[in-house]
């Protein structure tokens, strides 16, 4: 039965079981297995910080995300296609575990952020081919 995402617990869940999904995708996969090594332990809370930040406005987080993928793309270049995969990634494990307003407002801050990260990464739609 789905469930309005309510409190931190909540936000673990997703946040988990997104990851899982992430770590065996043929898309995005070797992002975090290959071309960085993440020490889970740490990096899970710090996820749930900040998605506890971006649904619930509470504190916790206080890293630079766009300075991470920064390095990240010198390291292996991001492209429109793993912004595409995380998103979908990003919605179907909040449709698979939840509904509701605050399931909703987690997909469309997910996409608004994943669409900002990318223009500053990767430049607009049009001018990827140009430049990369
Ligand atoms: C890569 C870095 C980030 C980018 C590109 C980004 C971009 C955005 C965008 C585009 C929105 C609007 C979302 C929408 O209305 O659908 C948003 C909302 C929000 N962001 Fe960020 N953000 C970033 C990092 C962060 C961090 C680090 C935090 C907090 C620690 C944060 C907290 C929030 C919150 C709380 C909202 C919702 C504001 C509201 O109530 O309307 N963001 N962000
Ligand atoms: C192409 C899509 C993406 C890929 C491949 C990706 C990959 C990664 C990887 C490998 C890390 C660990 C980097 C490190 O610790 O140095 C990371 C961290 C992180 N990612 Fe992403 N990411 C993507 C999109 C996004 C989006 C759209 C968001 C937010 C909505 C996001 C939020 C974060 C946050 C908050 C961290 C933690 C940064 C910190 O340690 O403070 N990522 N990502």
């Amino acid at each position: 039965m789905k469930k309005e995402i309510e409190n931190r617990s909540d936000i673990e869940q997703l946040v988990n079981t997104f990851y899982e999904k992430v770590k065996r995708d043929e898309v995005i996969g070797d992002f975090f297995t290959r071309v960085t090594v993440i020490d889970w332990d740490k990096h899970l809370p710090v996820m749930y910080d900040f998605w506890e930040n971006i649904i619930f406005h509470v504190g916790g987080y206080t890293g630079n995300p766009m300075k991470h993928h920064e390095a990240l793309h010198r390291k292996e270049p991001l492209r429109a296609v793993h912004f595409n995969r995380w998103t979908a990634l990003f919605n179907e494990t909040v449709d698979e575990l939840f509904q509701g307003q605050k399931a909703e407002q987690a997909k469309q801050r997910a996409l608004s952020i994943a669409t900002v990260m990318r223009i500053n990464i990767i430049g607009l739609p049009n001018q990827e081919e140009s430049i990369y």
